[in-house]
């Protein structure tokens, strides 16, 4: 449990194969190794958008395509991953003090952000000289 919490990694979700349509779900402290505290979306993004483009100071996230595909882009400040997500039973796990953007989304892609506090500015880094000037991760 302690490797999951420190390294980005896709975790697979319950698919309930339906000829009426399939359907996932996520239970907090049982697919995720956290807390679910709050949930977000992101949508109509135009074409070329980027979103994100900082890291949390203690956030852990998990964020899956609901529908279309987007990437997610990570680095550690050395290492860079990239993550094509494009299944709506698969989500990649974010720990803390990674920086993160979201870019090509598909048309009409949505995606699903699971973190586990509320909403916190203070939470933020944004400047990101000063995350790679971040402790021995960076
Ligand atoms: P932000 O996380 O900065 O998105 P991005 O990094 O993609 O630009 O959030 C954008 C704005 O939305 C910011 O002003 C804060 C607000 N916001 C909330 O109020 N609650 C939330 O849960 C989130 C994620 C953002």
């Amino acid at each position: 449990m302690n490797r999951m919490l420190d390294e980005p990694q896709l975790i697979q979700l319950p698919k309930v194969f339906d000829p009426r349509g399939n359907l996932s779900f996520i239970e907090g402290n049982n697919h995720l190794p956290f807390k679910i505290e709050r949930t977000y979306w992101i949508y109509d993004v135009p074409g070329g958008e980027v979103r994100g483009g900082h890291a949390y100071k203690t956030l852990k996230e998990f964020i899956v395509a609901l529908s279309g595909s987007l990437d997610v882009v990570l680095t550690d400040g050395k290492k860079e991953f990239r993550f094509q997500l494009n299944r709506s039973y698969m989500g990649l796990y974010v720990p803390k003090l990674y920086w993160r953007h979201m870019e090509n989304f598909s048309t009409n892609s949505v995606a699903l952000i699971i973190a586990d506090q509320p909403h916190n500015e203070d939470d933020y880094i944004r400047d990101f000289e000063a995350f790679k000037n971040l402790g021995p991760k960076n």
